[in-house]
């Protein structure tokens, strides 16, 4: 008997009946010779390539240098689209639509001839979806991103994505630069190809990509335009080859420990608050609980290294030059569980312990951190009964025992409506809240709730201010700001009855975020509250209405969390019984 594993593929191109014929000769319209079919492992290269995601433009030339390495190593390439999601553009939020795109993942996965794939992302929310739609496949798949932008310069100063927008915005409205400035400035912040190339959430998904075991070491830092990027992808085309004919599959990969790890590295690289949810989801998807408490607990025992803007001085070019994710690894190795296994075939262990470091005011050494503790803190008390989450190295020292005065806007249109208005009664002390930002509320779960700071106090000198909302924000943002509080004001959570004038208790040392009135004014309120009105009665707006989970569950829906996995052949439910009463080999 042939010590080969029978290819998956092989049910649709190695057959000798009419369907074997059917599918090899419609595969031979695009002018592949007869060789292709005789037992070469196919490779799907599933490429959220699109000119409406910058983030991603470039990853048809990295699907390219994929193939070379499939073709070299002896597979058989086919790249196919997914919808992408382009984080400044898609309205009302790319998060309405991240379960969207990982179950078309999924589904081109499991529906087509494939043996592996390699996913290709960059963008915030391209990552986690194809992520969450790989884990729920559950064939053997890697992961190549598109690599961080080159850092902008403005006279003479780096410039980093999304941060420094939001540090010239306030300069503007404060009257410190032109508009001319501000335009200027908007030219020369993204130069080149690649995600954002601050440490925002496309930053942090890719890192923790890695950190999950599901690319290839080194893989996420090197920026778009080096050709050690194209080296890189490959390097996985070729590697995803191997892993056609011998796993591991993604469950294999992204065990409870490889989440564990992953949540130390968001903590070590000061990572996007964005990473709670999109690991609580990857995680759902193989049956996996990781409680919020979680992320505080192994945050507080891991420091915090990697001196990156929104929470530090430079941006992911200098990471990547400093020896990039390999060298946070290797610092915070001991913390990990060495013995995870990564797409390479080796262990967290093997492919870090050696990685060198050659800018320690970039990636600090753990004995000499930029803080002791990093991470996400996570809220709990009367204003958050299920949560709420803070990003304390991108926020004020002095903030983080604070109680004050509430000022509420209802929605994001009366925020917008409202923040500059000169006659709006708040000083510096005040509590600003944001209702209606959540996942049904907004919807979508928008990046709003990095609320800015009110023109007149901008003007005052005023920086930071105590926000909280059940919104997100961007990984780039950076202030005092409590998000994901959960649930949600739009399902009648604490949130909803926050009333002007309310004092409100932030106390990160102890974790806690209560609404200081009254439980008989609290019943009092949420007697009479009433939800507000549906945004959608048809089509994806309504599925997502219908099934999306809170902030806290990882804002999937219902019906894609645990996936038990496992192979699931083309044809109806009944076919696929067969084939498992006749027992037939699996490859893996
Ligand atoms: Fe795509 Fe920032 S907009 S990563």
């Amino acid at each position: 008997m042939s010590k080969e594993p029978i290819l998956r593929s092989a049910d649709w191109f190695g057959r000798r009946d009419k369907l074997g014929f059917v599918h090899r000769s419609w595969m031979k319209a695009e002018g592949f010779s007869h060789s292709v079919f005789q037992g070469r492992p196919v490779v799907g290269i599933c490429n959220s390539w699109s000119e409406l995601t910058n983030c991603n433009a470039h990853l048809r030339q990295v699907a390219d240098a994929v193939k070379r390495g499939v073709w070299a190593a002896g597979g058989f390439p086919l790249e196919f689209p997914t919808i992408s999601l382009g984080e400044p553009f898609m309205r009302p939020s790319t998060m309405m639509f991240r379960n969207l795109m990982s179950m078309d993942v999924e589904e081109c996965i499991r529906a087509n001839p494939l043996d592996a794939v390699v996913l290709l992302c960059g963008c915030d929310k391209t990552t986690p979806a194809q992520l969450m739609g790989a884990a729920s496949a559950d064939l053997p798949a890697i992961m190549c991103t598109g690599g961080p932008m080159l850092k902008g310069m403005w006279q003479q100063r780096e410039i980093g994505s999304g941060s420094d927008v939001w540090h010239f915005w306030d300069e503007l409205r404060a009257g410190r630069i032109s508009e001319e400035e501000f335009q200027e400035i908007e030219s020369c912040m993204s130069r080149s190809h690649g995600h954002c190339m601050t440490m925002g959430t496309a930053s942090t998904m890719t890192s923790l990509a890695e950190a999950l075991g599901m690319t290839l070491p080194g893989c996420a830092s090197i920026p778009a335009p080096d050709s050690r990027r194209l080296v890189m992808a490959e390097m996985t085309g070729a590697r995803a080859v191997e892993m056609a004919r011998a796993g591991p599959r993604p469950s294999q990969i992204l065990t409870r420990q490889a989440f564990e790890n992953a949540i130390r590295v968001n903590a070590a690289i000061g990572g996007s608050t964005n990473a709670i949810i999109h690991l609580v989801a990857i995680a759902g998807r193989l049956g996996m609980e990781l409680p919020l408490g979680l992320f505080d607990d192994l945050a507080r025992s891991t420091p915090f290294l990697a001196n990156v803007r929104p929470s530090g001085k430079y941006l992911m070019e200098d990471f990547y030059y400093a020896g990039g994710l390999p060298a946070v690894m290797r610092e915070v190795l001991p913390l990990l569980h060495a013995g995870s296994l990564t797409v390479n075939g080796r262990t967290v262990g093997d492919n870090y312990r050696d990685a060198a470091c050659y800018n320690r005011d970039v990636i600090r050494p753990a004995a000499e951190p930029l803080a002791k503790e990093g991470g996400t803190v996570v809220l709990y008390g009367s204003l958050a009964p299920h949560g709420a989450v803070l990003k304390p190295t991108a926020a004020s020292p002095q903030l983080m025992q604070h109680t004050g005065r509430a000022v509420v806007f209802e929605d994001h249109d009366d925020l917008k409506e409202r923040v500059d208005d000169p006659h709006l009664d708040i000083d510096a002390d005040c509590v600003m809240v944001l209702k209606h930002g959540g996942p049904k509320g907004a919807p979508g779960m928008p990046e709003w709730g990095n609320l800015p700071i009110p023109a007149k106090l901008l003007k005052q000198g005023v920086e930071d201010m105590v926000r909280i909302s059940d919104a997100r924000m961007s990984g780039t943002s950076y202030g005092t700001v409590v998000l994901h509080i959960s649930p949600e004001a739009a399902v009648g959570g604490p949130l909803a009855i926050v009333e002007n004038g309310d004092r409100i208790e932030l106390d990160v040392p102890n974790r806690r975020l209560n609404l200081l009135i009254s439980e008989e004014e609290k019943q009092r309120r949420l007697a009479r509250w009433e939800p507000p009105v549906r945004h959608y009665d048809r089509g994806y707006g309504r599925l997502f209405l219908d099934h999306i989970l809170q902030a806290h569950e990882g804002c999937d829906f219902d019906f894609l969390r645990a996936y038990p996995g496992g192979e699931q052949l083309r044809g109806s439910p009944r076919s696929w019984k067969r084939r498992a009463q006749d027992k037939l080999p699996s490859p893996f």
